[in-house]
């Protein structure tokens, strides 16, 4: 394929058509910050933090998911971009539970957001469903980035045992009509759960080793479904 060639940051580069704002600038070794996209998954572009600057288009654009274009000026860390992102950092902490996602941590440290910015903001509180012996899901730490829809679907496993529920603040991710996971066309292959960034889905395994239980005791909890020292977490 014909390179293309454009600026990020000032500094030339010569990439192949089709290559994404994200993939040419870590050509040359610029991060862009991500959350909802992942290596394996289809982009989205539905967090919204790896937005950038390019000459000539007013809104912001995210790097992950658009193709660059010859002659394009690319920003990667313009003052607009950062309070944006800041933003975004701010929003996600005000209403999910980010305890268990080290990475949206890390960048809510890098990016000086607020956690206490929006004092007021609804959280997303929900109970932890825990109806099957390889993992449990804990909707109140999932920032809705499909990763989970997506390996679930067209990107890995072809079962489609999980979307998008919901509308608005209520949209959430679950099964269809609320059927616990062992009631779906769930092949408890675990991708969902690998690709998760924030805990929402977690290995029973992990969790109980976490909770200070040893093999053996683990494995007398998952497989006779004695939860007394085994709730989620
Ligand atoms: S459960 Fe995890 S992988 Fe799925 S949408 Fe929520 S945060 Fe993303
Ligand atoms: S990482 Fe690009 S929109 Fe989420």
């Amino acid at each position: 394929m014909a390179d293309i060639t454009l600026t990020i940051d000032g500094e030339p580069v010569a990439v192949p058509t089709g290559t994404t704002i994200l993939k040419a600038a870590a050509q040359l070794g610029r991060s862009v910050p991500t959350i909802c996209y992942h290596d394996h998954c289809t982009a989205n572009g539905l967090c919204r933090i790896c937005v950038v600057e390019v000459d000539g288009i007013k809104p912001l654009v995210p790097a992950c998911l658009t193709p660059v274009h010859e002659g394009m000026k690319v920003t990667t860390a313009s003052a607009r971009a950062v309070r944006s992102r800041r933003t975004i950092l701010e929003m996600l902490a005000s209403a999910v539970d980010l305890s268990q996602a080290p990475e949206i941590q890390k960048l809510i440290g890098d990016y000086r957001a607020d956690r206490a910015r929006f004092p007021d903001a609804e959280r997303r509180e929900q109970p932890i469903l825990d109806d099957n012996p390889m993992y449990h899901r804990d909707y109140s730490k999932c920032i809705l980035c499909w990763r989970c829809v997506q390996v679930c679907a067209d990107d890995a496993q072809f079962t489609y045992a999980i979307n998008f529920t919901g509308r608005g603040f209520e949209t959430g991710i679950g099964t269809f009509f609320d059927k616990p996971m062992p009631e779906t066309t769930c092949v408890f292959c675990g991708q969902c759960v690998g690709v998760c960034p924030t805990g929402a889905l977690k290995s029973k395994r992990e969790s109980l080793l976490e909770q200070g239980l040893n093999p053996d005791e683990i494995t007398l909890v998952i497989e006779g479904g004695k939860k007394s020292r085994g709730k989620p977490r």
